[in-house]
C-alpha cells in the first residue's frame, strides 16, 4: 500500500533555523520520512508577503534548503523543493482564492496579529491571502497529514473547508487534510526570557543552528535561571531551569527524573554548561558543518533544488490539471 502523504512548509525568513524550529518541527519532519510520503517546501512565495530584501531572500532560501538536508531530510526518501520553482502553487492559489469568502479570509487571526503593528493599510494583499496560498501548498500534493505548530490550526481549518467546498461542488478532487499538531512539550523557550517561545526576534535568547559553538556556549552560560538553587523540572516556578532540562530531554529522551538525578548537589552553572555542551555536540556541530559544506557547493545544491522541484511538479501538475478541467479552463 502507498504510504500516506505529508506536506509541510517553512519560510526562509531567517539567516538560520534555530533549535526551537528543530525540536518543534524539523525533527518530526525527519522521522515522518520513514512512514510517510513526504513533501517539504521552503515557502519563498510566502516570504514576500512581508517586507523583504531580494538578495537576502535568495541567500536565506538557499540556506534553508541546505539546512533541511543537513538535519536529515533525505532526497531519496522525501521530496524537498523551493515553492517558487513549482508554478502550480500560485496557479492553484488563484483558483482557491475565488472560492474563499472575503469575510472568511478576514477572520484569520494570524493576519490580524501580523497587521496589528503596521496597520492593515500598510499590509499587502498577499499577506491577506497568505492562508489561501498555504491551502494550495497542501492540496496540490493530496496531503493527508500536515505537521504544523498550534499557531497554524486555523489555516489548516481553512484548507479543510476549501477542499470540502470544492469537492462538494465538483466531485472528489482533493484529499481533506488533517493537521498534525506538534506537541507543546517540544516547545523550547527563549534562554533570556523563558516566558516566551524561542524566536529569531530575540537573538540573544535564541540558539541558531549556524551559531558558532562558542557563541552557543555563551548563550547558555548567560541563560536566565530562577531563584533558589535546586535543579528540578517545575515549569511554573522554575521556567528557566525547566527549559534547560527540557532541552536535555529533547536530545537524550531520558526520563526527567533521571536527568534531574544527575544534577543533585550541582549548581545552575553546571546545568547551563552541561546543556550548552550537549547542544553543541549533538546539534550545532553536526548540523552546522553539514550545512556549511552543502553551501560550499552551490552547483550541487542547485541541482538538488531543480530535481526536487521537478519531482514536486509532477504531482502538483496532476492536481492542477484536474482542477483546471473541473472549473472549465
Ligand atoms: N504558514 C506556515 C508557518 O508559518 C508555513 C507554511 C506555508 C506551511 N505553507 C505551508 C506549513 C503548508 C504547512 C503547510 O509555519
Amino acid at each position: 500500500m502507498a504510504k500516506p502523504s505529508v506536506l509541510s512548509g517553512i519560510q526562509p525568513t531567517a539567516d538560520s533555523f534555530h533549535i526551537g524550529n528543530y525540536f518543534g518541527a524539523l525533527r518530526q519532519w525527519v522521522s515522518m520520512q520513514e512512514t510517510h510520503d513526504c513533501f517539504y517546501s521552503v515557502v519563498d512565495l510566502h516570504a514576500i508577503t512581508s517586507e523583504f530584501d531580494p538578495k537576502v531572500l535568495k541567500k536565506r532560501t538557499l540556506t534553508s534548503f541546505a539546512q533541511l538536508l543537513a538535519v536529515g531530510i533525505d532526497t531519496n526518501k522525501s521530496t524537498i523543493f523551493v515553492q517558487s520553482q513549482v508554478p502550480q502553487h500560485a496557479q492553484l492559489a488563484w483558483v482557491l482564492s475565488c472560492f474563499t469568502g472575503f469575510g472568511e479570509a478576514g477572520r484569520m487571526t494570524q493576519f490580524k496579529d501580523k497587521t496589528q503593528k503596521g496597520g492593515q493599510e500598510r499590509s499587502s494583499v498577499g499577506l491577506f491571502t497568505y492562508p489561501i496560498l498555504q491551502a494550495a501548498d497542501i492540496l496540490l500534493y493530496q496531503a493527508q497529514s500536515v505537521p504544523v505548530g498550534e499557531d497554524q490550526r486555523q489555516h489548516l481549518e481553512l484548507t479543510r473547508d476549501l477542499a470540502t467546498r470544492f469537492n462538494n461542488q465538483f466531485g472528489k478532487t482533493f484529499i481533506v487534510p488533517e493537521a498534525f499538531i506538534v506537541k507543546e512539550s517540544a516547545k523550547i523557550l527563549d534562554l533570556q526570557d523563558p516566558s516566551a517561545k524561542m524566536s529569531k526576534s530575540s537573538p540573544q535568547g535564541c540558539v541558531f543552528i549556524l551559531d558558532e559553538p562558542e557563541v552557543v556556549m555563551k548563550k547558555f552560560k548567560t541563560a536566565l535561571t530562577d531563584s533558589g538553587k535546586e535543579i528540578k523540572y517545575d515549569p511554573v516556578n522554575k521556567p528557566g531551569v525547566s527549559n534547560l532540562l527540557g532541552i536535555i530531554k529533547a536530545i537524550t529522551s531520558e526520563e526527567m527524573s533521571l536527568i534531574e538525578s544527575q544534577f543533585v548537589n550541582k549548581g545552575y552553572g553546571d546545568l547551563k554548561t552541561y546543556t550548552g555542551e550537549l547542544v553543541v555536540e549533538k546539534i550545532i556541530k553536526p548540523f552546522r558543518e553539514k550545512t556549511l559544506s552543502l553551501l560550499g557547493n552551490e552547483k550541487e545544491l542547485s541541482t538538488l533544488m531543480t530535481q526536487g522541484a521537478q519531482k514536486a511538479e509532477k504531482v502538483a501538475a496532476n492536481t492542477l490539471r484536474n482542477v483546471y478541467e473541473k472549473v472549465g479552463f
